[in-house]
């Protein structure tokens, strides 16, 4: 059910590849998988520490028929297939942080990156880029400037990085299908059940400004709901940073 897979010992990032693909004509469904990422990329222009051999750097490419605006919710859809493989793997406590960053606690265990070809309404070609940290080294993570945990340190136990990557391809592929017909509006419940913050005070970070309120969750497209005194807003990724207030 994939079209291809790469995989590479050592590549600057897997998403830069399947960017570099993306012309090809079975480049839906490419799957690119590296050991090491000279320079892994991360949200906001960061860069996603990528020690060899320990994690995993993978980048799914995928079509849509609808165009990128229509694609608001897809990063929390990989989210929530993600976070539903680790579980399945057996991390009952992994969670959602809006977007899409995967915790075990207040660490950070993962991260997902978008990077999308397209305009607003023809056919869009998705780049998803998923970053987990399986069994991380301390010493490998020395440049990592937030808290982290890997899944073989969540789950005290050696794991098996090709069969954690069967459970999330599998997922996956399977929830693409579905937001492909029904959008992210069949995942709302789902998103929400995962989610690190649902019902907390957080802050919110709009560049320089700072706002409070209560996160009750996300809306039937993906955007964050912020009960701000009684009146609720919405935010959009890109837009805001949240924290636990
Ligand atoms: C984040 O900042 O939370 C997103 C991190 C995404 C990292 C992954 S690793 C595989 C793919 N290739 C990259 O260069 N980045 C993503």
């Amino acid at each position: 059910r994939l079209s291809q897979v790469v995989s590479k010992q050592v590549i600057d990032s897997t998403n830069l590849m399947a960017l570099r693909e993306l012309n090809q004509p079975d480049a839906h469904r490419s799957l690119y998988l590296a050991e090491y990422q000279e320079s892994g990329k991360g949200r906001r222009g960061r860069r996603w520490v990528s020690p060899f051999a320990s994690n995993l750097y993978m980048s799914l490419v995928w079509r849509f028929q609808q165009g990128v605006a229509a694609l608001e919710g897809l990063s929390l859809v990989v989210g929530v297939a993600v976070a539903e493989a680790l579980q399945a793997y057996g991390l009952s406590d992994v969670k959602l942080k809006w977007p899409n960053d995967l915790l075990v606690g207040q660490s950070k265990l993962g991260g997902i990156l978008l990077e999308m070809q397209g305009d607003a309404s023809g056919e869009c070609h998705v780049v998803i880029g998923i970053g987990l940290n399986v069994a991380m080294h301390e010493s490998a993570a020395t440049g990592v400037d937030q808290p982290w945990t890997s899944v073989a340190g969540a789950l005290k136990r050696p794991v098996s990085r090709n069969e954690l990557l069967m459970a999330i391809l599998e997922r996956l592929i399977g929830r693409l299908e579905v937001f492909s017909q029904q959008g992210f509006s069949a995942f709302k419940s789902q998103w929400e059940a995962l989610h690190a913050y649902q019902n907390d005070d957080i802050t919110l970070h709009l560049g320089s400004k700072q706002i409070s309120g209560r996160c009750v969750g996300v809306d039937e497209h993906g955007a964050l709901l912020v009960d701000q005194g009684g009146e609720v807003k919405t935010y959009h990724a890109g837009e805001v940073s949240v924290r636990l207030h």
